[in-house]
């Protein structure tokens, strides 16, 4: 018995294995077919509404993203307030001239995706500014310490904002609307030169001094 059990292990192994494999192809089969009608049903849809949902989902993205840089905006002179060094209030005086620039930027691109301008609340943005926020409350006023928070908090939002209007710029490429990606991408080099001016301010001339307070 135990000799034919162990036997028939082997090729009743082989056989499970089998059965598993014809198995997994006719489920990779059927997720292909799926697959294939989803692509078919997409396709309908498109030549139906002529890739309307997209634009509406591009545009919602739009609101979120006008939302998040009004709030910066609002933001930025309670964070100019708080900082120690000169040179990190000027570079704030920078990123609200910028954000302003940048407003009316995204304003044109509504207007190109036959819209007007809109907002949408950002979650994201609403919580990095309330982290700002916090940054500005734990550290002590006239220290360096605070402006590498502060700092630390802007680079969030600059990050932030770089990888959406990456993402918006090769989505409007993906609609074939390059007047739009090019206005993203004017916006998106703004926001990556404010990002690298901050680095070379944290590495300069705060990181530091903060190590040594
Ligand atoms: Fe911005």
């Amino acid at each position: 018995m135990e000799t034919k059990a162990n036997k028939n292990t082997p090729s009743s192994k082989s056989e499970t294995k089998a059965k598993a494999d014809t198995k997994k192809k006719d489920v990779a089969d059927s997720k292909s077919d799926a697959t294939q009608k989803t692509k078919t049903t997409s396709k309908d849809t498109k030549s139906d509404n002529s890739g309307q949902e997209f634009r509406e989902f591009f545009t919602d993205e739009l609101k979120d993203i006008l939302w998040a840089e009004k709030a910066l905006l609002k933001a930025l002179p309670k964070m100019r307030k708080a900082a120690t060094g000169k040179e990190l209030a000027a570079s704030f005086d920078e990123h609200m001239a910028d954000a302003e620039k940048q407003i009316d930027t995204l304003n044109q691109v509504f207007e190109l995706m036959g819209k007007k301008p809109a907002t949408k609340k950002c979650d994201a943005m609403e919580g990095l500014l309330s982290e700002a926020d916090s940054i500005i409350s734990d550290t002590e006023k006239g220290t360096a310490i605070r402006d590498a928070g502060l700092i630390l908090a802007a680079q969030k939002a600059k990050h932030y904002e770089i990888a959406t209007y990456g993402t918006l710029a090769a989505l409007a490429d993906a609609m074939e609307e390059p007047k739009i990606a090019k206005l993203l991408r004017s916006i998106l080099r703004s926001e990556k030169a404010s990002d690298k001016e901050l680095t070379v301010l944290a590495v300069e001339s705060v990181n530091e001094y903060a190590a040594e307070e």
